[in-house]
């Protein structure tokens, strides 16, 4: 059984649909900012300020391979940015969650940590480069996708239905 593959920009919601996910079906869940954190014993935040994000970045390549070798049947959850490594779609079906940015940042500073949340993005310091950083990577987003949902709107819940109601469908 493939994979589902959930991609898209920091804060848009990956984590929380991937569990939602799992409480719906009898699908596991892994998150590949969790599974490089244990494999370093450390935070994102601390990998980034340690060894610079080109280090990150080589991580993400690692638990990419290993994902593609030994994972099947899981809905995995990534970072913003793992979607740039190589052939991704080998990994599975790679769902992009999105809405515009404005949204997404609304949202997580709507929420009870948003402070804490902001703080353990090393990308998420200033507003401004975090937008640039959308806009850049909204195509390549979309390139990768086999299935794009957006998020604006919708809860958790929904988003989840959806995602188990077109796995169904394949
Ligand atoms: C990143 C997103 C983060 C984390 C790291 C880099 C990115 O994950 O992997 O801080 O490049 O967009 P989330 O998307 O879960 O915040």
């Amino acid at each position: 059984m493939k994979n589902i593959v959930l991609i898209g920009f920091m804060g848009v919601g990956k984590g929380s649909v991937a569990r939602a996910i799992v409480k719906r079906t009898t699908m596991m869940a892994l998150d590949t900012d969790d599974v490089i954190e244990s494999m370093e014993n450390r935070s994102v935040k601390e990998i980034f300020a340690q060894e610079g994000e080109a280090y990150f970045r080589f991580l993400e390549r690692r638990t990419a391979r290993w994902l593609k070798k030994k994972v099947e049947g899981t809905i995995i959850s990534t970072g913003g940015g793992f979607f740039k490594v190589p052939a991704m779609k080998k990994i599975g079906t790679v769902i992009l969650l999105n809405a515009p940015f404005d949204t997404i940042y609304e949202r997580i500073l709507a929420h009870p940590d948003a402070e804490k949340k902001l703080k353990k993005r090393p990308l998420f310091q200033d507003i401004e480069k975090a937008r640039a950083l959308y806009e850049e990577r909204l195509p390549e987003y979309l390139k990768v996708a086999d299935m794009v949902i957006d998020v604006s709107d919708k809860d958790v819940d929904t988003i989840a239905k959806e995602i188990i109601k077109k796995g169904k469908k394949r």
